[in-house]
């Protein structure tokens, strides 16, 4: 009996042992994605929102780009990957280089965004690769959120303008 009671004992000491190592290894993982998060979200906002921005715009006019949750939306429909891992990887990759190396030919944004807004600038001299590789990561599992849905945001504009997250459509939305 004694010698269940030890074993039960040791068993138990073993098993929270266990959990204590299992809790503590995941709050670590979601302190190290969520301070990612933050990073990104702090380098987005110093690099890109300047024309980007990344809530509702109040004035669809006075836009400089297209908002960013537009843009993600576009990417990740018009890039594709064998699963979900790779079509991650490819449109990391693309923003990394998109950034750097603007092109209309690359772009994923509708003719009627390139127009209206021009191509992006380079940034190459605004931040860097290792910066661009944050900023792509925090985008990716950020944008667009997930209660985003294009045709409602079609159908509560006028028919002119686009909808108030997308505009990577430049103010002609046609799907
Ligand atoms: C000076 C204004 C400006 C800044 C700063 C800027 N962008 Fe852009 N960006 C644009 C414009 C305009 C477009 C739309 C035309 C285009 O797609 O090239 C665009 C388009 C994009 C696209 C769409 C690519 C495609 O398929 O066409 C991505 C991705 C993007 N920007 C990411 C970023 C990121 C990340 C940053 C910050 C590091 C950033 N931009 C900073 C102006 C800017």
């Amino acid at each position: 009996m004694k010698r269940n009671t030890i074993t039960i004992g040791a068993l138990l000491a073993f098993l929270s042992m266990g959990l204590v190592s299992f809790t503590t290894k995941s709050a670590i993982e979601n302190n190290v994605k969520s301070l990612g998060n933050t990073e990104g979200e702090a380098l987005f906002k110093a690099k890109c929102s300047s024309c980007h921005v990344s809530s509702k715009p109040e004035d669809m006019s006075k836009l400089l780009a297209p908002p960013i949750m537009g843009v993600m939306m576009h990417l990740k429909k018009g890039i594709e990957g064998k699963d979900e891992a790779e079509k991650r990887k490819n449109t990391i990759a693309f923003i990394i280089d998109y950034v750097q190396n603007p092109s209309a030919e690359k772009s994923f944004m509708e003719p009627h965004a390139i127009e209206r807004f021009e191509v992006m600038p380079s940034q190459k001299e605004n931040v860097t690769p290792e910066e661009l590789d944050i900023i792509a990561n925090y985008l990716y599992d950020n944008f667009p959120s997930k209660g985003m849905n294009h045709k409602k945001m079609k159908e509560g504009n006028k028919k002119e303008s686009c909808g108030d997250g997308c505009g990577g459509c430049g103010g002609k939305c046609e799907h």
